[in-house]
């Protein structure tokens, strides 16, 4: 049986910025690599786990820095939303990865709402409002953004 991605990227969660579409996109598929683990019952490892907030980590910063760079007014909540999500993700590690070795279905899908939830509440609920803003911004200059990747 072909395992199914647990979240499929959707093209409406593209804010329009290379490196943070990338990074949004890797995040993902960091989930998707988890749990196609877990439903195949192989050995769901804690560096699975590590690399996905490791890989937020990283985010925040860029995230952070390019907003401050085209000049949107609301990076101080942007940046503590994401510091919320950030210890949500670690709360969450050890309840999903005790699901996920159990090769329990009814527990893996349990901890995918967990994981789907959480990554919606990344894309559209936080980052959700600097989108708009962009969106809104025709005039920002998304070139600015290039100097965070640097
Ligand atoms: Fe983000």
């Amino acid at each position: 049986m072909e395992i199914q991605p647990v979240i499929a990227w959707n093209e409406r969660w593209s804010v329009g910025i290379q490196l943070l579409d990338e990074e949004h996109r890797q995040m993902v598929e960091r989930i998707n690599l988890l749990f196609a683990a877990a439903w195949a019952r192989h050995v769901v490892s804690n560096r699975t786990f590590e690399l996905l907030e490791e890989e937020l980590k990283r985010h925040m910063v860029h995230e952070s820095e390019i907003l401050n760079k085209l000049g949107y007014s609301d990076v101080a909540s942007h940046q503590k939303g994401l510091e919320a999500l950030s210890e949500q993700l670690s709360a969450m590690k050890d309840k999903v990865l005790k699901m996920c070795r159990g090769g329990n279905q009814m527990l893996n899908k349990e901890a995918e709402t967990f994981l789907r939830q959480w990554i919606v509440d990344c894309l559209e609920g936080n980052d959700g409002q600097y989108a708009a803003w962009l969106l809104g911004h025709d005039s920002v200059d998304l070139n600015k953004s290039d100097q965070a990747k640097a």
